[in-house]
């Protein structure tokens, strides 16, 4: 099998190249990244030393049709797994232009490729897949104790989630115009290792180590569920195998935490590790600012169908995992120092600048 990844320098790209090339000895990859601010070779030295005969690497840009039809010339594809994509909501309020460009027009050039490329042969279409990574956030934001299942209406919030709900409606209709074999997932919110520090758990993470500010938008009770990443990963594949074509599947962790939950935990395990930050608590740094606009309340996910299709259920508990992810991200300072460079604290500014006063940031 021949695999394009997109976006695989990215936090879950990066950990489900690793996990499907250590998962199948008959699998390639070939991996196409833009390397924007969210995207690190870094996060691949290993594999590229470990695989160097079925790993492949290309910097390339989803948004530029010639690119990417060029890489179906060059290559046999077979499966596409599309994770490329703006992904953060401060960053699509803050400049929704590149939200459109890539996760919009990045997604319809890779089907207008698969289009041609691979419509015409019915026979190989039948070993082929595009599996397009979409997000719980496309359902919108939810009261208590209701749950998005797969034909739960669309109803997105942020430029990111809405542009994720119109690259979703490209693919479906992909799939019934010209039938292409193609899969949709929405995970909730993946936490653990390479994830960029402008997230809510690493960014936490980070500057509760530094003793920074730990800015909580609004009251701090917004939900989220929680999955960590190698959960994903295995549940993209099960996806990938042997997931039906043209359906969607919700990838949740059974794990719903409120905000401030989340940030009491990361403060408690890194005082037990580290003991306090001068002389005190971390939660000492916690601050509510104000909120972001559109902020989505609660998403949660009714995962029963690919319990029950595939047999697939989350198996890391979060506050195992997330204690996990703390150490890692101990034990890769120079990864994270190595990243924030200029443009991080440029974005960093912009975000928090007027919610923090000077002596906060
Ligand atoms: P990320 O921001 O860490 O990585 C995105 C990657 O895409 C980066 O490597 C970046 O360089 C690359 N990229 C961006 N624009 C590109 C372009 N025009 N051409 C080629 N590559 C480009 O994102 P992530 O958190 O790993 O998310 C991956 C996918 O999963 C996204 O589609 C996102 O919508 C989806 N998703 C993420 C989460 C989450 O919690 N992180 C949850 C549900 C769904
Ligand atoms: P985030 O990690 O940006 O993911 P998403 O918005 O896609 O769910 O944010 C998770 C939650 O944490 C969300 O409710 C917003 C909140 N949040 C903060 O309170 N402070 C922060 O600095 C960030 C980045 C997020």
């Amino acid at each position: 099998m021949r695999a394009l990844v997109t976006g695989g320098c990215g936090f879950i790209g990066s950990n489900f190249v690793r996990h499907l090339l250590s998962r199948f000895r008959d699998v390639q990859v070939l991996n196409v990244d833009l390397l924007t601010y969210a995207g690190n070779l870094a996060n691949l030295a290993d594999v590229e030393k470990t695989y160097p005969d079925r790993y492949t690497f290309i910097k390339g840009d989803i948004a530029e049709k010639d690119a990417v039809f060029s890489w179906f010339d060059d290559f046999e594809i077979d499966w596409i797994i599309h994770f490329a994509a703006e992904s953060h909501v401060d960053r699509s309020i803050l400049g929704p232009d590149v939200f459109v460009r890539t996760n919009i027009l990045g997604t319809f050039n890779l089907l207008e490729a698969c289009r041609r490329f691979w419509t015409s042969n019915e026979e190989s279409l039948l070993r082929r897949r595009f599996l397009h990574i979409s997000t719980d956030e496309v359902y919108g934001s939810l009261p208590e104790y209701q749950y998005s299942t797969e034909i739960s209406p669309y109803d997105p919030s942020s430029p990111y989630s809405a542009s994720k709900a119109a690259s979703d409606h490209m693919v479906k209709a992909y799939f019934r115009t010209f039938g292409l074999p193609a899969l949709i997932t929405h995970s909730s919110n993946n936490y653990g290792p390479y994830q960029f520090p402008e997230k809510l758990i690493p960014l936490m993470i980070h500057n509760a180590l530094k003793g920074r500010v730990l800015p909580v938008y609004g009251d701090g009770r917004n939900v989220r569920d929680w999955i960590h990443v190698e959960d994903h990963c295995k549940a993209l594949l099960a996806v990938l195998r042997k997931g039906r074509l043209g359906e969607n599947y919700n990838i949740g962790g059974q794990s719903e935490k409120e905000n401030i939950e989340v940030v009491y935990l990361i403060c408690d395990y890194l005082d037990e590790r580290l003991g306090f930050i001068a002389g005190r608590p971390r939660k000492n740094l916690i601050r509510f600012v104000t909120d972001r606009p559109g902020h989505d309340r609660r998403y949660a996910l009714d995962t029963a169908k690919i319990s029950e299709e595939l047999r697939w259920h989350p198996v890391v508990a979060f506050e195992q995992g997330l204690r996990q992810t703390v150490d890692w991200y101990l034990d890769n300072q120079p990864w994270v120092e190595d990243i924030l460079d200029g443009t991080y604290m440029e974005y960093y500014q912009k975000q928090y600048g007027e919610r923090l006063n000077e002596s906060q940031k």
